[in-house]
């Protein structure tokens, strides 16, 4: 079994185990809501892993992780995973709107502003300190918890890596050819968690 295989088992163990307020199915794809500033990041980036971080603009600890998005990305875009792309969604609340502009401190990854009541963390579906990950298709395929998104521990780096390999629960063909027989090995292999 390789790293990949085994890091996306893994997570799959873990993500089942974890229930989501606002999850949504797996493999779906979200439709970008009509009246949102800016263009659908899944169609921007259609062809690429998109990793989406919903985070406040409030708050510390988000500064800090998306700093160190961009270096992930940078990191993987070196090691020769360069369609992996990721945005920051800043809470629609008071707090965060008025902080908005501290990302740019920070990082240099785009910021998409929520609204008020919160259209895009549920377009999304997710709460603050989660990723969610699409694939090249735009399916929702993973999303990582505070308790896994925290950067100083190495589950957003496996899982981005994993499913830019073609690891996935969801079927995609602009994912590379060589991991389909092991990914429809993965299938039985694991149970689907709806998350
Ligand atoms: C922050 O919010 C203000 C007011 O809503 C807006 O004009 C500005 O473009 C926002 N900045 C960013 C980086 O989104
Ligand atoms: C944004 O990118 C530039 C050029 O790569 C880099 O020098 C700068 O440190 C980045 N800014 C932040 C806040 O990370
Ligand atoms: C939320 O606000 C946006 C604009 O700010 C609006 O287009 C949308 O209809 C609202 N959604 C709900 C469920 O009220």
């Amino acid at each position: 079994m390789t790293s990949g295989q085994l890091a996306l088992l893994c997570l799959l163990g873990l993500t089942f185990t974890l229930k989501g307020v606002t999850s949504q199915a797996r493999c779906s794809v979200p439709e970008w809501p009509s009246g949102i500033d800016g263009e659908n990041p899944l169609q921007l980036h259609a062809g690429k892993v998109l990793l989406v971080a919903l985070m406040q603009g409030y708050c510390r600890y988000c500064w800090i992780q998306a700093h160190n998005l961009e270096r992930l990305r940078d990191h993987l875009h070196n090691r020769g995973f360069s369609d992996v792309e990721m945005i920051l969604i800043n809470g629609g609340g008071a707090l965060s709107r008025i902080n908005n502009e501290t990302y740019a401190q920070y990082t240099n990854l785009t910021v998409y502003q929520d609204t008020a009541n919160n259209t895009l963390f549920n377009l999304f579906g997710g709460e603050k300190d989660d990723f969610i990950i699409y694939d090249r298709c735009g399916q929702r395929v993973a999303r990582l918890t505070r308790r896994f998104s925290y950067l100083g521990h190495t589950y957003t780096e496996r899982a981005l890596r994993a499913i830019h390999r073609g690891f996935s629960w969801c079927s995609c063909s602009l994912d590379p050819q060589t991991s389909r027989t092991r990914r429809s090995a993965n299938n039985w292999m694991v149970p689907l968690a709806n998350n």
